[in-house]
């Protein structure tokens, strides 16, 4: 099998197409993987285990390439479950294993893994000898948890970067990005940066700057393809996702229980086309989970929001969204809104709360339509809405 990195460094990791959502709230379509790799050396080192689920897999790859060598080092770039989630079952295969983290790395992993007897305390910069192969240390605090850390290999100049470069989608044959197509990858890549390490962005493009001041011949994050022949590829996308260059378009969330505010997303939506805008996404929020919409929101430069009311406030589904906007973050926005009422109306009045207290750049007269948008004062004010944003993004 052709899972070698560098002479003697191999991918140990493992595709997960089976848990229907991702920290049980994003759904994967198309799965992911838990990336590891294995340094053979005078010292063997493990970096970054995986999901506990695959631990009989993930300890028979290991053991396939080790035979009855024992692990010596397990690197924990980060503490999040989807890795650290087998640090148990590993030291129980290899009780002698030596963990290595940062001065914040032990402290949670000891809460969720109890003690641990073997522990290396690395500090920035920091090197570790495994014989013909050095492991240096560099942090990386919030991207994505304040321990967050990343590896770097001297001698194959390979850079274990964990959630950094990472990406969504299982791993279908090809492990390098020269091996697939891209393409393919590309947006479960911006779904998992937005919804991930969105909200820590500039903590985020610190890592991919920190990064770059290496001479790096290989990205292996501990999700996705690893990063070998298309380097700038990845780091100019991750770098512009860091720095929220928006592009032109526009994505249009609707939340309805009857579809009357479906119908005034619509008359919007053809406000935006009449502006000369092509890219326009148009979601039912009660249909498209949650990050699939916050990745879209997070590319393009519009963002329109509207709600029917639900006992005075606003419609419940739109609620989660509202939340990871106004938690996350978005800058550079355009943003419109929209409301439908019935009989107590209050979907448009949050949504605008939401705005201020988020400080959200508003173009254009927000609408609310009581009922359905049948009267043409209504029909003209929902369409210059659209047409409005649409020339502002333009
Ligand atoms: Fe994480
Ligand atoms: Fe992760």
């Amino acid at each position: 099998m052709r899972n070698k990195l560098a002479e003697n460094i191999y991918y140990v990791g493992v595709n997960d197409r089976k848990t229907e959502m991702f920290e049980n709230h994003m759904e994967l379509p198309n799965g992911v993987s838990y990336n590891s790799y294995l340094i053979v050396d005078e010292q063997v080192a493990l970096i970054d285990p995986v999901e506990p689920e695959f631990m009989a897999q993930y300890i028979f790859q290991i053991k396939r390439i080790l035979g009855a060598r024992e692990v010596d080092y397990l690197i924990v770039n980060h503490d999040e479950p989807d890795h650290s989630g087998s640090v148990g079952a590993v030291l129980r295969e290899w009780p002698e294993v030596t963990v290595v983290g940062n001065a914040k790395t032990f402290a949670p992993l000891e809460n969720f893994y109890g003690a641990i007897a073997n522990k290396k305390i690395v500090a920035e910069g920091e090197t570790l000898s495994l014989g013909n192969h050095t492991l240096q240390f560099f942090m990386a605090p919030m991207c994505h948890w304040p321990e967050s850390m990343v590896t770097y290999e001297q001698t194959s100049k390979i850079i274990f970067t964990n959630d950094a470069f990472g990406g969504f989608g299982a791993l279908n044959g090809g492990i390098f990005d020269d091996e697939v197509n891209l393409a393919f990858y590309e947006d479960d890549m911006r779904r998992y940066y937005a919804n991930i390490v969105g909200k820590v962005a500039m903590m985020a493009l610190k890592t991919i700057q920190k990064a770059q001041t290496l001479d790096i011949k290989m990205i292996a994050p501990s999700h996705g393809l690893i990063w070998r022949s298309n380097l700038q590829w990845v780091i100019d996308r991750y770098t512009a996702w860091s720095k929220q260059e928006a592009k032109e378009g526009v994505v249009i969330v609707y939340g309805s229980m009857y579809g009357n505010t479906g119908r005034m997303a619509d008359i919007v939506a053809r406000g935006v086309a009449d502006a000369g805008v092509k890219e326009i996404k148009v979601y039912d929020v009660s249909k498209t989970e949650t990050s699939f919409i916050f990745s879209d929101i997070w590319q393009y430069k519009g963002m329109i929001l509207g709600a029917c009311s639900h006992y005075g406030s606003i419609f419940p589904n739109m609620v989660g969204l509202l939340h990871e906007i106004g938690e996350y973050k978005p800058q550079n926005k355009v943003v419109g809104l929209f409301g439908g009422a019935s009989w107590s109306g209050g979907g448009l009045k949050t949504l605008k709360e939401n705005a201020e207290a988020c400080k959200w750049n508003i173009v254009g007269e927000p609408v609310e339509v009581k009922g359905a948008p049948i009267r043409e004062e209504d029909i003209e004010k929902l369409y210059n809405l659209g047409l409005e944003i649409g020339k502002a993004i333009k």
